[in-house]
């Protein structure tokens, strides 16, 4: 029998109690990130842009993190300025000015290939409720929403849903500010703690609409009170310090885009409606 090479070995399993916990205290979360020593385990996926799993270790505290240099990203056409690494901590930097901590601390660092964006790691609950479902074509059953209607071969179709939940609906809300262009079901991570978190923000804040996603269950539905109280302040720190704050991941043009889409949302107070010249579903899904 062959010995499992010393990288299979080694290779440390993430604790999804510890992982949410640290998710929750951001500044104890940044300041490993920033400050820790890295420690690479392997790639995540076999996709363009290299994604490694890492571990980051401070003061005898170790949690794993996701760490995506900029000299592995692969040019993309429609986000031809700064980096995606630039892009997920503009993503992160958005999110906790919203106040919802909806994406993992991420921080802009260099590592052993240069620098790069790291992201604390979420470990999805083994037993958290599933986000995503197909039902009978009638539906959608109650407490779920309606996303598309897939064909499931054999000439049939089915329903693809998500639940009718609040954590899912600000994520919704997030995303339409940032214009995700990838929010698959993949990218949804429900933490131990019964927080939901969003990942892999490398393909936002372009110019033109390009918000894809699962999460049109409320789509041209009034934004709860709550979304207009976040996005009205929002609106008014992307005018001042948390547009400083982008200013160094985005263009001008980027930053005053995402203000026009927040404006745009406080103005006509419904979440968006798909948009016709754009594939507003990720297939895959997941
Ligand atoms: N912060 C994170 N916490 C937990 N899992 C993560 C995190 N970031 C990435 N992953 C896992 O790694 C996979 C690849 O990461 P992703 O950010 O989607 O990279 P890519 O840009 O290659 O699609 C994700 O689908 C997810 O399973
Ligand atoms: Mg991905």
């Amino acid at each position: 029998m062959s010995e499992p090479g010393p990288e299979a070995q080694d290779v440390p399993e993430a604790d999804p109690v510890a992982g949410a916990a640290l998710a929750a205290d951001a500044p104890a979360a940044l300041r490993l990130l920033r400050e820790g020593a890295l420690t690479l385990h392997g790639r995540l996926t076999d996709a363009s842009n290299a994604a490694l799993y890492c571990s980051v270790t401070l003061d005898g505290v170790t949690a794993q993190c996701v760490y995506k240099p900029v000299a592995g990203e692969r040019p993309l056409w429609d986000f031809p300025d700064g980096t995606l690494a630039g892009r997920e901590v503009a993503a992160y930097e958005v999110s906790a000015a919203a106040g919802w901590a909806l994406i993992p601390p991420t921080l802009l660092r260099e590592g052993p290939h240069g620098p790069g964006m790291v992201q604390l790691w979420v470990e999805p609950d083994p037993g958290a409720a599933p986000l995503l479902a197909l039902q009978d074509p009638a539906g959608p059953e109650e407490g779920w929403l309606p996303i598309v209607r897939a064909d499931v071969g054999g000439g049939r179709t089915a329903l693809l849903v998500h639940p009718d939940d609040a954590r899912l609906r600000r994520l919704a809300v997030l995303d339409a500010v940032l214009n995700n262009a990838d929010r698959k079901g993949g990218h949804l991570i429900p933490a131990a703690d019964g927080r939901i978190y969003g990942i892999d923000h490398g393909v936002t804040f372009a110019v033109p609409g390009k918000l894809r996603t699962l999460l049109w269950g409320w789509a041209g539905t009034p934004l709860p009170a709550e979304a207009l109280d976040v996005l009205g302040r929002l609106a008014a720190d992307l005018d001042g310090a948390l547009g400083e704050r982008l200013a160094p991941h985005l263009t001008r043009a980027e930053i005053a885009a995402a203000a026009d889409r927040t404006a745009a949302l406080l103005r006509t107070a419904e979440h968006p409606l798909p948009s016709e010249d754009w594939p507003s579903i990720p297939w895959p899904p997941i």
